[in-house]
This record gives structure tokens, sequence and C-alpha cells, in this order.
């Protein structure tokens, strides 16, 4: 358990991950900011109010300011606004940026050593924003995309096979978009190596599908985008930080030269320790593979440069 996390955003993605981080007590104190004025306070209220109920003593505090926020350990940025029906990721470009802009300031300011995990979209540049503002190095900015891609092709394929979540080893690697690159080379079923369980033509359709999950839900809400499976990625990686677990996750890191790129945030295993970012691990790649990462980081690249600091 660490002192403190923040969640900054009091929406959907925000509100559901500040729950689930006091639900596995990752923090005794848990702190949510919104900018609209009720929405933290009451929301925040109402999930400490469940606490007797689920039974946890992370203590969950609702603001619009950030002196409640001072000396967080972990900080978990989801605000923003989210896509609604017709509109790509990158439509969120510069508004978000303003905002992502504005929140790693204020973070600089009142914890300057916290770890951050960005959630907000385009999340890859929006990661880069981030870093830009607030100066943290690269160890103590990362983004939650490739844990929610990933959960996504794994239960498409646990369904198609019948088989348990749990069994199903897989990674999806590149930018949080349609160009997402899920290894096929790297999924398999309790070791066995997918394509010996699965005929091509329907892993194909899951790897579209995969590559569509963000949009498969905007479409049937209407009036904005995924959060439950979100949030749980952004907690599965702030657990990995908090309790200092090690783990192998797939997450936007800043690139340095591996995989042969640099100066860019891209979805790559990650081991995530109480230091934040320990390691990108650098896999081998098929030639299939390594040029949809380069095709990936060229769609992350371009929105970068449009991107108003
Ligand atoms: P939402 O609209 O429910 O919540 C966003 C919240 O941010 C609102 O409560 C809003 O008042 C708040 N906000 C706006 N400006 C703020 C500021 N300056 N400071 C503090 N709070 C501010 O949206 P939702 O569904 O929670 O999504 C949030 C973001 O996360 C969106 O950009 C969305 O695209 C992104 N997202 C990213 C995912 C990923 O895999 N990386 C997955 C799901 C959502
Ligand atoms: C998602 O993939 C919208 O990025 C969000 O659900």
């Amino acid at each position: 358990m660490v002192n403190k996390i923040t969640v900054v955003g009091a929406g959907n993605v925000g509100a559901t991950t500040a729950q689930r981080v006091a639900e596995k007590e990752l923090a005794s104190t848990v702190v949510m900011v919104d900018v609209v004025e009720g929405i933290p306070q009451g929301k925040g209220l109402d999930q400490w109010e469940s606490a007797p109920i689920e039974g946890f003593d992370s203590r969950i505090v609702g603001t619009n300011g950030y002196d409640e926020t001072a000396e967080s350990d972990i900080v978990i940025i989801t605000a923003g606004i989210a896509r609604k029906p017709g509109m790509s990721r990158d439509d969120l470009l510069n508004t978000n940026a303003g905002i992502v802009k504005q929140v790693a300031e204020q973070i600089k300011k009142s914890s300057p050593n916290a770890i951050l995990i960005i959630v907000s979209n385009p999340l890859d540049v929006m990661c880069y924003v981030a870093k830009q503002v607030s100066g943290f190095p690269r160890e103590r900015v990362l983004g939650m995309a490739g844990v929610l891609d990933t959960a996504r092709y794994r239960s498409f394929l646990a369904e198609a096979l019948d088989v348990s979540v749990r069994d199903i080893q897989a990674m999806v690697l590149g930018g949080h978009g349609d160009t997402m690159v899920p290894l096929i080379s790297y999924t398999s079923v309790s070791g066995i190596p997918i394509t010996q369980l699965i005929a091509r033509d329907t892993l194909d359709s899951i790897i579209t599908r995969t590559r569509g999950g963000g949009g498969e839900i905007v479409k049937h809400l209407k009036t904005g985008s995924a959060y439950y499976a979100p949030s749980a990625g952004a907690v599965q990686m702030a657990e990995a930080i908090a309790f200092d677990q090690h783990r192998i996750l797939p997450c936007a890191a800043w690139l340095t030269g591996e995989y042969g790129m640099k100066d860019l945030f891209l979805g790559v295993p990650c081991k995530l320790g109480r230091r934040g970012l320990e390691r990108i691990i650098e896999v081998e790649l098929t030639a299939d593979e390594r040029a949809a990462l380069q095709k990936s980081a060229d769609a992350v690249r371009e929105p970068m440069k449009a991107v108003k600091l």
C-alpha cells in the first residue's frame, strides 16, 4: 500500500478507477479531482459510504483543487473529453492536450515525485504532453492502453475457444488506435501457440475486432466511451507499482532506441515496480510485426507533431 493515489477526472473512467483503487486498498488515501463543482465531492462521499459494505479502509476524498493531492505517490490522469459516435481518438487532440497540460502543471507543483499513469486520449500523445509539461523522467510517465487492448483481445479469444480468460496469454503493442499490433507469435493458451487452436480466419477477425474494440463500445453507448475495462487496466498498472510487483504489462512508454525507435510514446512490454518503469523488454518480432509496429509509430508521430504545447 502507498500513502496517496490521486485520480484526476471524476467522470466515467476516473470515478470507476477511484472505486477500484479503494476496494483494492492500494493507498491509504484516494483523492479524486475534477473541475466540475460537487461532482468529485459527491461521488467521493458516495464511494466512501460503500467502504463499510465492501470492507475497505482507503479514505476517498473528492475535491476541485490540488491541495489535498499533495505528495501523491501515483497520479492517474483521466481528465478530458471522451469519444462520441463518429469521433476518432485523434478528434480529441487539442481539447485534451490543453486539459492534460493544465493537470500536469498542477501535479508537477503538488506532487513532484509522483508516478503518472495517463489514460486521457489520444493516449500516446497525451503521455507526451504530460512528460513534456511535468519534466518527469520516463520512469515516472506511463500510459494505459496496452493492458486494455490486450484484455479485449484475450476476452474475445476466450469466448471463441470456450476457455477461461485466465489461460490466455497475449500482448497487444503499438499505439492506442486502429494500428495497434496484437502479437500472434506471443499469443498462447496455457503455453499452447494460438495457431494450433484456432483457424487463421477466426483469429484475423478477432484481431480486427480488437483494433475496433473502443469504437464497438462507443457505438453501443452513444454518449461516451468504455470505462469498466479501461479503469481495470489503469488499476492493474497502479497495483503493480504500489505493491512493487515487477509485473510485465504492455504500457505506453517513452522510447529511447528500443525497437529501433526513439522520442515517442508507444505500447511496449514494460516491467513495473515501485519506481515506475523498471525496464522495457525488447522481444523478437517477425518481419510483419516489426513493420506493423513501425506503421503504428508513424500514426502516433503525426498527431504528436500537430499538438500545441
Ligand atoms: P468523462 O467525460 O466521463 O469524464 C471526464 C472528466 O474529466 C469529466 O468529469 C470532466 O469534468 C473532467 N475534466 C475535464 N477537464 C478537467 C480538468 N482540467 N481537470 C480535472 N478534470 C477535468 O470521460 P471518461 O469516459 O471518463 O474518459 C476520460 C478520458 O479517458 C477520455 O479522454 C477518454 O477518451 C479516455 N479513455 C482512454 C482509454 C484508454 O485506453 N487510454 C479508455 C477509455 C477512455
Ligand atoms: C477505448 O479504447 C475510447 O480509448 C477508449 O475504449
